[in-house]
């Protein structure tokens, strides 16, 4: 069955954690999907971990909409959100609707995540229709404003600024808010404090649900933080299949007739 923004709202009313993993392809969409991945991000890491970028201002709407369509086309169930890339909202209302429409019109996403308070803009993509992902802590986008990718909300000031925006964007009309990169317990505080669903990163075990880069999950990826755990040895995988497939053909035992035709 289809997954809808009123699940998630279900899955925290009956305290039943959920997890939203991030994908930007076809193929990694359908076996997250099947594995009963509930929400997939098709984040703008896109720019970092697929395309090369070293950050994440970089990645255009192009882009994320190219790879949101194939997500789109993969999955079957899991409920689709499309991440607005670094310029695309923050300069006017009328530019985040008018590229919130195209990640739900143009590429099949069922809602748009955007990072910080941006309270208008919510609330105007609420009424429209558009359902409305929040991002807090940590937001990659500014990181040249926040001079780094560090912890946040470790002063009073930061940690009651955050809390506030939480409450400010559920009030706008969020369905769900990421915390990115925040103590466990400023974390767990928020949580308590809206009704509806935290979705952490970096953020400790008291949110309702968590998230993580897929690359990062697979062991893909060269570097991770410290909040990230893998699941699988991914680079050792491939590594290994590749240097058996140039092993095979230059010894002449791949293809053997198994893997010919007659
Ligand atoms: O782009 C992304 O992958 C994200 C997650 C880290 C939440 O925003």
């Amino acid at each position: 069955m289809a997954v809808t923004i009123t699940d998630l709202l279900a899955f925290k009313q009956r305290s039943e954690r959920f997890a939203m993993l991030t994908a930007y392809d076809a193929l990694t969409a359908r076996l997250l999907d099947e594995a009963g991945v509930p929400v997939l991000l098709v984040g703008d890491s896109l720019a970092q971990v697929v395309l090369g970028y070293d950050s994440t201002v970089p990645v255009s709407m192009e882009e994320m909409l190219h790879h949101t369509r194939a997500v789109a086309r993969g999955a079957r169930n899991a409920l689709i959100v499309g991440d607005l890339p670094f310029a695309s909202y923050q300069a006017s209302v009328e530019d985040g609707m008018r590229n919130a429409f195209r990640f739900l019109k143009e590429a099949g996403a069922h809602a748009v995540k955007l990072e910080g308070a941006h309270l208008d803009l919510v609330r105007r993509l609420t009424e429209a229709g558009v359902p409305v992902m929040g991002h807090l802590g940590l937001t990659p986008q500014s990181v040249n404003v926040l001079g780094g990718y560090k912890v946040q909300g470790r002063s009073d000031e930061q940690a009651n600024r955050i809390v506030l925006d939480a409450k400010a964007l559920e009030e706008a009309g969020c369905f769900a808010i990421v915390l990115e990169c925040v103590p466990a317990d400023l974390a767990a505080r928020i949580t308590g404090q809206l009704t509806i669903p935290t979705i952490g990163i970096g953020a400790g075990p008291g949110c309702d649900g968590q998230v993580l880069v897929i690359q990062d999950l697979l062991g893909l990826t060269e570097r991770v933080p410290r909040f990230v755990k893998r699941y699988a040895d991914g680079r050792s995988t491939i590594a290994e299949a590749a240097s058996r497939f140039i092993g095979e053909v230059r010894d002449g035992s791949f293809p053997d007739d198994e893997h010919s035709y007659r």
